[in-house]
């Protein structure tokens, strides 16, 4: 096979050869896969590109001519790309994700397949840990269902009906909150929650020794060190093929009685019917869950103790154009 002068060789089939200096199309197709809103995006990219939507959930919805011609694509988090996915586009040189965690593409496909993926993990940082807080304090001061209760009707007038309302509401002050995952978020909840009065201790096993100096917090050497020393568990670990349902029904048990869950990561690092059946026996004494692993949500019935975030801190618009 000749090549001329300056040009690559032909790249082996099915890999996409490297992109050429200048552009390859005077003006690009750029496709928003999982969303229609291009209003951030569009006045950035109309002068360089053709900017589409799709609103799909998975590649079967998308019209042919973006797979066929698609250079970019952006997407959130409610379209998986998978091998055979991304095999179906056929001039895709890079895909961004908007937002930190990327486990809905494949990126070791799309590697051999000479896509690149980028991603946005500054977005919602401090989002995430707040919104993080938010459902932690909860779990303990039981402001859900104190708001229920008044919605309902409940008028708690005497110490012992406001006791019966409050019911189960904890002191924070000497509890610990057990971390896993201490990276962008898991740092920031850290920061937060010991100015609340918690006693922080965290499992990372991918971080360098003495972070936990530096931070002033406790590590501990195994997911199992770190369930039976926690009241609460915060999950803010990255979804990778390692950790999926990384609390399931033997982790669970190794937590201890009455504990507290929250997870603001991803759904998939929670096997959801190992954590309902807890719930019911009183293993789990409450969840807050602001992901879940088939998302949109939609509970089979309502779980005591049990609190699902609606509206995930991700999509709030001023988060949106930031990222
Ligand atoms: N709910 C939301 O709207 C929202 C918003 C932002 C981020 N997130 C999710 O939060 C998670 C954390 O985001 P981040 O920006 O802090 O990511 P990050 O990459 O900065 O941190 C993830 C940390 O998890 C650790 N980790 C990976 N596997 C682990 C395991 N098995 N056990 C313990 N630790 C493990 C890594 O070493 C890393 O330090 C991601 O899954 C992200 O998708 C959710």
């Amino acid at each position: 096979v000749t090549t001329a002068p300056n040009r690559p060789p032909p790249a082996p089939p099915g890999i996409r050869p490297p992109i050429l200096n200048g552009p390859m199309h005077p003006r690009p197709l750029v496709a928003l896969l999982d969303g229609r809103d291009c209003t951030v995006e569009m006045p950035i990219l109309k002068d360089v590109a053709t900017v589409a939507f799709c609103d799909a959930q998975s590649t079967q919805e998308i019209h042919e001519k973006v797979l066929n011609e698609a250079v970019g694509a952006l997407l959130y988090h409610t379209i998986t790309l998978s091998r055979d996915d991304l095999d179906k586009f056929k001039g895709l040189r890079v895909i961004v994700r908007i937002g930190s965690g990327f486990d809905n593409v494949d990126i070791k496909a799309a590697a051999e397949l000479g896509i690149a993926v980028c991603n946005v993990p500054a977005s919602s940082v401090e989002e995430t840990a707040d919104t993080s807080l938010c459902l932690i304090l909860n779990l303990y001061r039981r402001v859900t269902w104190m708001h229920q209760a008044l919605r309902e009707g409940t008028r708690a007038a005497s110490v012992e009906q406001i006791r019966e309302v409050a019911g189960g509401a904890a002191r924070i002050r000497g509890e610990t909150l057990g971390i896993i995952g201490l990276g962008r978020v898991g740092q920031a909840v850290a920061l937060r929650a010991k100015a609340f009065g918690f006693g922080v201790i965290f499992y990372d096993p991918y971080l360098p020794d003495g972070v936990e100096r530096s931070l002033g917090l406790q590590r501990m050497a195994t997911l199992q060190d770190l369930l039976i020393h926690s009241d609460c568990v915060s999950l803010h670990c990255s979804l990778n093929e390692h950790n999926h349902h990384l609390i399931n029904d033997f982790t669970i048990k190794q937590m201890r009685q009455g504990a507290f869950l929250v997870n603001t990561s991803r759904g998939g690092l929670v096997d959801e019917k190992a954590l309902a059946q807890a719930l019911k026996e009183g293993r789990i004494r409450g969840a807050a869950l602001d992901v879940h692993e088939t998302e949109p949500f939609r509970p089979a019935r309502r779980q005591p103790g049990r609190c699902a975030g609606p509206s995930p801190p991700r999509l709030l618009s001023g988060d949106v154009r930031a990222l």
